[in-house]
Formats: structure tokens, sequence, C-alpha cells
């Protein structure tokens, strides 16, 4: 999705708008633009392509200027052309402005605009903005934005600057994140956190509808009726080196290495020797949720898959039916909500907007909702009644792989917890599952010691078009997610399914050229069954790859290639049996050249529906 940057300072700000609009790349995006103020006048480079590409015809950092905006554009209305790509200015060339999110009503105020002579220089839905704000200009930019707004209808961040005003910016949000940075002598505007984090780790988040008046001294915040906001100030705890690659070649696989330490941070400050805490994160009294008869999570892609985890653990181990819905199709399907239901929303960005979505409609059916999220203040933690918090830093490669691990380790911790809390679990269980969730770091760098074996199997099945990926009970869904990590970043098309499933359709796909990753743990339910299924497969002639518990022997003898993961219990296995699955997507993609921590047409962030 679109990436938004502006400052306003003392100093020359090109270079700076530069870095900071390369720190979010990883968002996807096909044109990127800056514009600066200098002597009163407003200078604009634009193109298509990647940002050191066209930094290299263009060269960004030769703008002057201590007042500027950069973006970069993921092309929703207007094709990928160098007009359509942001900033956009009005007709004299005096204002210029970046813009995420979408205009609903701009075909009706483009009509009208051009009636009264405006020209139009793009097919963008931005760029009546731009012709709005110059139409209500009367002297004030900050009251021409304002009255520019009251006529705009659908979502945006915005970051506007005006040539009569050199040392001001104006932003606004409406449903699309915007973070304003607190400098020393300059401040910022971002549409994410890492662009900002060399430069202040002191954020304010704008609230929808609201509208601030940046200059390098002071932000003042007001609503679009012209009350002035008091708004909280808050520290980022991410290093601003989180957010770069460390020697790795792709975040992608730096983060697959944080997992262990994510994990850790996140099970660090909840758990106290014996006893899981979540009591004060989860603001709910202990009588609310011992009375909770339903939980319903919603989430989308791999968010959707952890939460599939979750429902497992929480039905078997805290005896509370769960349902996993699609945020996509809950919000629109008139969900019947009853009391006692919590509804639960996982989310890596907290700005996915079907997700953003579903909550609301939750809310609007009086249902209390906990959300599982990575970023600090984004719109869904915000929006919710209580938050937990992943604590996996920054992901950056578009490929989610350690917040999903991150997401899985804080549905367990409320999973033990609420176990403990409606009398379902007795405290030596507690601790025994305490300790087990404890041994999941050092495994999972276990896991990572096999990367040569991964790497080399990765090369031999870098060459087919397609791959089935089974598992069934709890890993049914690491099937699902496995599948999802080859395609997303490798472009392979893969499947995954209920192992059992297998012959009710996809069975006949198998044979030789059909590689099929089983997720065979060890358990007592569904282990022998999974043999089963992967004999059916063999004796059709496919290959298969086997996700199993070390020590067992026997199922190396079935299959064609087995990667081993480090005995727990089998409520934990997903954390480890993913991680191999990672590696496997991550490797194939490289192997096949592919631009891993930006796949085609994905964002990082799915703030449209
Ligand atoms: O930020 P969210 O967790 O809400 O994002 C949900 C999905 O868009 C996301 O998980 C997506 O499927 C990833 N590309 C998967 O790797």
């Amino acid at each position: 999705m679109c990436g938004i940057v502006g400052i306003v300072s003392g100093r020359k700000v090109s270079g700076m708008l530069l870095e900071a609009i390369k720190r979010l790349e990883y968002r996807g995006y096909d044109s990127v633009g800056m514009a600066c103020i200098a002597e009163g006048r407003l200078a604009t480079k634009k193109d298509i392509g990647k940002i050191g590409e066209v930094d290299k015809k263009v060269d960004f950092s030769s703008l002057e200027g201590t007042t500027g905006l950069a973006h970069s554009r993921w092309a929703t209305h207007g094709g990928v052309s160098r007009k359509n790509a942001h900033p956009h200015e009005d007709c004299k060339g005096n204002i210029s402005l970046v813009h995420n999110g979408i205009v609903e009503n701009h075909n009706e105020l483009k009509a009208e605009l051009q009636k009264k002579g405006h020209f139009f220089a793009s097919d963008t839905d931005t760029e009546v903005i731009a012709h709005l704000i110059e139409e209500h200009y009367h002297g004030n930019f900050l009251d021409a934005v304002k009255a520019a707004l009251q006529q705009i209808e659908g979502s945006y961040a915005l970051g506007i600057i005006h040539a009569k005003h050199p040392g001001q910016m104006v932003a606004a949000r409406n449903e699309s994140p915007l973070i304003i940075g607190l400098g020393k002598d300059e401040n910022f505007i971002a549409s994410d956190v890492p662009a900002i984090l060399p430069y202040t780790k002191k954020v304010t988040y704008l609230g929808n509808r609201e509208i601030a008046l940046l200059t390098k001294e002071k932000v003042e915040v007001f609503g679009l009726d012209g009350t002035k906001r008091d708004k909280a100030v808050e520290a980022i705890t991410w290093a601003a080196e989180s957010a770069e690659k460390h020697g790795f070649s792709h975040f992608m696989l730096k983060e697959i290495h944080e997992q262990p330490q994510a994990i850790a941070e996140t099970i660090n400050g909840r758990i106290q020797e014996t006893l899981i805490t979540l009591a004060k994160e989860l603001n709910f009294k202990d009588a609310e949720l011992k009375k909770i008869e339903r939980i319903i999570i919603v989430a989308c892609g791999t968010s959707w898959h952890a939460a599939l985890v979750g429902e497992f653990m929480l039905e078997e181990l805290a005896k509370v039916p769960v349902e996993v819905e699609y945020a996509s199709e809950f919000r629109y399907r008139d969900p019947i909500i009853p009391p006692d239901t919590l509804v639960m929303s996982i989310s890596q960005s907290g700005e996915t907007a079907d997700t953003l979505a579903a909550i609301r409609e939750a809310k609007k059916k009086k249902a209390k909702v906990i959300s599982i999220v990575n970023v600090k203040g984004s719109s869904i933690a915000r929006e919710s009644d209580a938050v937990l918090y992943t604590y996996a830093g920054p992901e950056i490669g578009v490929a989610s792989t350690k917040a999903f691990t991150s997401q899985l380790t804080v549905l367990y911790l409320l999973t033990v917890y609420l176990a403990k809390l409606r009398g379902v679990m007795p405290q030596d269980q507690v601790s025994n599952r305490i300790r087990d969730i404890r041994k999941i770091p050092l495994q999972i760098t276990q896991v990572l010691e096999d990367k040569e074996n991964i790497l080399s199997l990765a090369a031999s099945f870098s060459r087919h078009s397609n791959a089935l990926y089974l598992g069934r009970g709890i890993n049914y869904p690491i099937a699902l997610e496995g599948a999802l990590k080859l395609k997303e970043v490798s472009y392979i098309h893969a499947e995954g399914y209920p192992a059992a499933e297998m012959k009710h359709g996809p069975i006949a796909l198998i044979d030789k050229n059909m590689p099929v990753i089983v997720v065979a743990t060890k358990d007592t339910r569904t282990y022998k069954k999974v043999l089963s299924n992967i004999e059916e497969v063999k004796s059709r002639g496919g290959k298969i790859i086997a996700i199993a518990s070390r020590g067992d022997h026997e199922i190396a003898k079935k299959v064609d290639h087995v990667l081993y993961i480090p005995e727990n219990s089998y409520i934990l296995a997903p954390l480890l049996a993913v991680v191999p699955l990672q590696l496997f997507a991550y490797y194939i993609a490289l192997k096949r050249g592919c631009d891993i921590d930006k796949p085609r047409n994905l964002a990082k962030a799915v703030v449209v529906e």
C-alpha cells in the first residue's frame, strides 16, 4: 500500500525524505515522488518504478527546501504512470499533496471542479483534493484544507504543503493510518513507524477526522469542526536498526531468524514463575471472562491461520467454543453475536481494512473486542476494548513470519490463562504448559540450525509448478500457512488441505510431478491417520516431504524426505512445524529469483477492501 512521509524542518529535507520513503518500500508500491518548497516555489520529481531506479533518473536529493513530502504509490484509481504518481498539485502549482485512501465521491467533485475551470493532470481520485483546497483557499492554508475535507467522502491520510506557506505542513486522517513524529526543531508525518525511526521515537497518532498543522517548532491537532485536540505523546520502543537487514539477504530471512527472540519478548513479563498474568492487559473483570460462552475470531491471511490454531487451543484446553471467520466475510454477513460472546481480532499491522471493519461491526452489535496486534497505536489496537500485543518488533517482509509465531504465542498464553480462570486447568498442568512454551525459543533455534538441509531440498523442488500441503488437527492451519508462504513469495501454485480431505478431490492431482508436504508431528489422535494419508499419496507416485517429530524414524521409511522438529506438547507443534515451511518457501523463492520481500501485487498492510 502507499507510503507517506513529510518533514518540516530547519534543514534541507530531500535526503531525509528519500531515506524515510525507502524505509517504507516493504509496503509495496509502483511509483514514487517527492515535492519540496524552496524560495516560495514548489518543485516536484516523480516517476514509475523502484525508488532506487527513479532516484537514479531524477536525483531526489537535488530538491532544495526545508519542507517536503514523499510518497510511494500503489495504484488504485488511475493506472501506473508518471502523471498518476503522487504528489499532485492544484492548477496554480501552489498546493502539493500526497494521499493514501480512496475519495469515493471523486467523480462528482471532479465534474463540479471542471465546470469551475479546474484542469486535471491525472486520472487519480487524489487530485480532486488539491483542486478543492485551491477553491477554498483565501489566505489561510489550514482553513482551506478543513473546508475541502468537509466535502470529501472516503478514506484519507494526507500530507499537504503550500508554496505560500513554506514553513507549514497540514496533515489529516480518516480511516487510513497517519502518525506524527515529534523531533527537535523538526516534525514529521508518516504512514508507518519505520519511516521516521532514525529521526525520532516520539509520536502521536492522528485520529479519524482529525487535522494537524505542523511547523518545525510545534504541532497542533484539531477536529474538522475546528476544536483543538490534546494528543498524548507516545514513545516508540522499536530500535531504528530493527527495521534494517543486518547482513541477511532479505527481511523475510532475518525475520524467520528473529522468531526465538520475538517469542521470548512476547512471553516476557507475562509469566511469573508458575502463573500467566494477563489481567492488566485484558482489562476485563474475572467474572466477565468466566462467563464467556463463545469466542469469535476475525482475521485475514496469515493472521486467520493463527486464529485457526487458536480455535484448536482454546477449545481443547480452555473448553470455550470458538468460531473463526474471515474478517472480510464477517463484516458483510449481519453476523449473530449473542450476549457473552467475546470477539477477538488478530492483525500484525493493526490496519487491515477488513479486520478493522469486522471489529466495528462487532462493536456495533455491543460485543466486547480483544485484539492481538503487533503495531502499537494502530487503528485496530485503538478501537479494541483490550489489546494483547505481540512483541515481534517491526515486520518488514510482506510474507508474515515472526508475527505469526508471536500471535500463536499470545493465543497459547491466553488459552492457559482462561483455562485456569475458568477452572478447567489445574495448577500442575498450568506449570507444565508454562514449561512447554518456555522451551520454544530454543527449539526454534534448533530448527533454524537445519537450514542447509532445507536449502538443498528447496533447490531440488524449485522447478515445480504446484505443491500440496497436508496436515490434520492443529497442524491443518500450518498446512494452509505453508502453502500461503510458498505461493506468495515463489509464485508456485500451492494448496493447503486437511489431510483426510485429499481423497475427496485433490488426490486426482497426484502424480510424480506433485510435491506433497505433510505436517506429520506425533500426537495421539491423528498421527496414524496421517500415515495412512501418506500411503495414499505414495501409491500414486507423489513426492513426499514430511515435517516430523525428532526421533520418528518410522516415517522416514515412508516418505522421500523428512524435516525433523524437536518434540514438545502437540498443542505447540505449530510453532515449530511452521519454521521449516517458512524456510522452504524462502529458499525456493530465492532459487527462482523472486522479489522475496516485496512479492508482486502484494502489500504489507492491506488498508483497502
Ligand atoms: O496485518 P494483518 O495481520 O492484519 O494482515 C493480514 C494479511 O494481509 C497478511 O497476513 C497477509 O496474508 C500476509 N502477506 C501473509 O504473509
